[in-house]
């Protein structure tokens, strides 16, 4: 056991309002009415519950505030570590000539992280296109209509990847970035980088990848060969979340960069804090999650996300082999733990499926019913969501 900081003596005013335990009852009232991950019914998100490590650190470091990070230069050290562990896993070598300057901030999840690199390329370029997949997370849908610039949806082949040949034909003189996703909210697909990064390389355009869901899956399949991350020559930027498949808290996001003097394009004046300039979304930042991440990361190691992705992996594998013994087919053979099978009405399916206590979701591109089989989902749970589905269908 640690010890106990003094600081973590919490500070108690005077209430002059209900009793305290009248509060914690009132809170677990709230707290009983919400769905939580450890029932093991929750099929539908890309969230989990957070390691316990992450737990803790989480309320240790509750009071750390990044947007002043002349205040907790311990936290911004973890943060600074945080994105180095983060880079190492997503492919950058950071001895290779054109990386020496990488880095990243931490953010509240992969919608920063998409809003904070197209504000940058924004900035940078002063152009107002960007290219990205009909697959795309809605994020990047907000990101564009903040930033004024205009969304160039390219379409998709028959295996729901970007088509290369449509991003070539979409590129133009106002075109300021592409985007291509490595594990799509919907089906968990994942775009040929490598090929995309080439095409954003030879026309000077700036790539980013987000790998808000897939950054913390990829990279421990045994059977995933292509490259997807700061490997590919012309990725510049890429988001990845440590509160999806991380294990961490949430809200924890980063945005991660081959050449972060970049980020100097959206610094602005912040005088009365501890450093000259701001150079971040928020102000005020979360910290807590920052420090579940370091923790979670370090706890873990390669080995153990491994050993979680395989375990994500083989349930999904024999969820697919029930659907398919129902008659329900994958619209692609899961890449990652995301699967879905086509469906005319899935909203009707996830509707009746709630009902009976099951959070299921739907996939638009195409109609189909969607799960994600997270680490609190077990294969106990598995069968028995699959009984209820059979009845339903
Ligand atoms: C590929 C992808 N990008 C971005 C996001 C947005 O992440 P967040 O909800 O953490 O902002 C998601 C969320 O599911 C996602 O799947």
């Amino acid at each position: 056991m640690y010890p106990r900081p003094k600081t973590m003596l919490m500070m108690r005013f005077d209430y002059s309002g209900i009793p305290y335990q009248d509060v914690m009852t009132e809170l677990m009232a709230f707290y009983d009415k919400d769905l939580h991950y450890a029932d093991g019914r929750i099929l539908g998100s890309m969230c989990t519950s957070p390691d316990s490590i992450s737990r803790e650190a989480h309320s240790l470091f509750m009071e750390a505030n990044l947007g002043n990070p002349g205040l907790c230069a311990g936290t911004a050290e973890m943060e600074r570590r945080v994105i180095e562990m983060l880079m190492d896993l997503l492919g950058m070598d950071t001895s290779l000539p054109g990386n020496e300057n990488a880095g990243g901030q931490m953010m509240s999840g992969g919608t920063e992280a998409n809003i904070t690199a197209l504000w940058i390329v924004r900035n940078l370029t002063g152009k107002k296109e960007v290219i990205f997949p009909e697959s795309a997370h809605f994020s990047l849908f907000k990101a564009v209509d903040l930033l004024g610039m205009r969304p160039k949806l390219v379409p998709l082949t028959r295996e729901y990847r970007a088509d290369v040949q449509k991003i070539h034909e979409l590129l133009g003189t106002n075109t300021a970035a592409i985007v291509g996703i490595a594990g799509t909210t919907e089906l968990g697909q994942v775009d040929p980088i490598e090929e995309i990064g080439k095409l954003a390389g030879d026309h000077g355009i700036s790539l980013h990848v987000d790998a808000a869901f897939g950054g913390f899956v990829l990279p421990f399949l045994d059977d995933f060969n292509e490259v997807f991350d700061f490997r590919a020559k012309g990725v510049d930027t890429m988001g990845v979340d440590p509160h999806k498949m991380g294990l961490a808290t949430i809200p924890a996001g980063a945005l991660l960069m081959r050449d972060s003097t970049v980020q100097q394009r959206i610094a602005v004046r912040s005088p009365y804090l501890t450093t000259e300039k701001n150079m971040s979304l928020s102000g005020t930042r979360n910290s807590a999650s920052v420090a579940a991440a370091y923790a979670v990361m370090r706890g873990l190691g390669r080995e153990g996300y491994r050993r979680v992705t395989e375990r994500c992996m083989n349930n999904t594998r024999h969820l697919t082999r029930k659907l398919r013994k129902m008659g329900l087919e994958p619209v692609i053979e899961p890449k990652t733990n995301v699967l879905a099978v086509r469906m005319e009405n899935p909203l009707d399916v996830v509707r009746e499926m709630n009902r009976k206590g099951w959070v299921l979701s739907r996939a638009t591109h195409p109609p189909s019913l969607r799960f994600v089989v997270m680490p609190h989902v077990s294969r106990e749970q598995i069968d028995r969501m699959v009984e209820g589905l059979e009845e339903v269908i």
